[in-house]
């Protein structure tokens, strides 16, 4: 098992024995229960399993959204779990790009004023701001679509908007929370296309929950939650399995 303070540079996210628990009235719910695992930088990776199994939560620990009750989360080799509010804010800035089930643009923006929205709190001027959202905007297939407002585009291109958003600060991860859960089959496909090559060619890592057991083959790993217990993990495109570290559920 790897602890953070073990890092070696290869992981892109760590979480050791993490347990988040929320107190409701006098009910405890345990929405993850001692988890420990281990993603690799620059894969692509699915984290799956009911809902209410912790999914959501997860992520919202390794973006420093939420906190861990007990346990460690390191991403890119840094213990966010010691953070304070200020310093996450300014670490997630510069190293978090977020993607959500409903896009979340902006409808009075256009395609170019949503992507340029994160570059606004930097120092860029706005000559380097228009490069990198033309770049951004480029890289997802929509350099034809700059004028376009959210409303004028369907929703496989919303959502590439929003990935290209998500990426114009250039973040080492991408975090995206069910990014193909409110589109078709094809659309779906293709925004499952576009995560793997910003993988392969702009080296990100991404970390994807997702419902849609479509997606297994585009991802190198597939974890798995059940209650708020890591059952497992297994490779992705292939039905090959792993055994998980370092518990799995009877
Ligand atoms: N802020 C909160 N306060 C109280 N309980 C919460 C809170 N957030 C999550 N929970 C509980 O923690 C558990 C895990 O929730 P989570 O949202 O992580 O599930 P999920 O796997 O993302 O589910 P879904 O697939 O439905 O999105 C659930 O039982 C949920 O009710
Ligand atoms: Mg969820």
């Amino acid at each position: 098992m790897t602890e953070p303070e073990n890092n070696d540079g290869s992981s892109a996210v760590q979480l050791a024995h993490v347990t988040r628990t929320y107190k409701r009235d006098e009910f405890e719910v345990r929405a993850l229960d001692d988890v420990t695992l281990d993603i690799p930088r620059k894969s692509f990776v699915a984290i799956m399993g009911p809902s209410g199994s912790g999914k959501t939560t997860l992520l919202n620990l390794i973006t420093g959204i939420d906190h861990v009750t007990s346990g460690r989360v390191a991403v890119g080799g840094e213990e966010i779990s010691t953070m304070n509010e200020r310093e996450i804010a300014a670490w997630r800035a510069r190293h978090i790009g977020l993607v959500f089930q409903f896009y979340n643009l902006i409808p009075v923006l256009t395609a170019f004023e949503n992507v340029e929205l994160p570059l606004l709190l930097t120092h860029l001027s706005k000559v380097d701001r228009k490069t990198h959202v033309e770049s951004a905007l480029k890289a997802v297939g929509l350099a034809d679509r700059l004028g376009h407002y959210p409303r004028q585009l369907s929703g496989g291109q919303e959502q590439r908007v929003a990935i290209a958003r998500a990426i114009v600060t250039d973040p080492t991860i991408l975090v995206a929370d069910e990014p193909t859960g409110d589109l078709d089959a094809k659309s779906a496909e293709e925004i499952l296309i576009l995560l793997t090559q910003l993988k392969t060619q702009f080296h990100k890592t991404i970390v994807m929950v997702t419902h849609d057991p479509r997606s297994e083959r585009f991802v190198d790993t597939v974890y798995r939650l059940d209650k708020g217990v890591f059952t497992g993990a297994e490779k992705g495109g292939t039905s090959t399995k792993t055994p998980a570290s370092p518990r799995i559920s009877a």
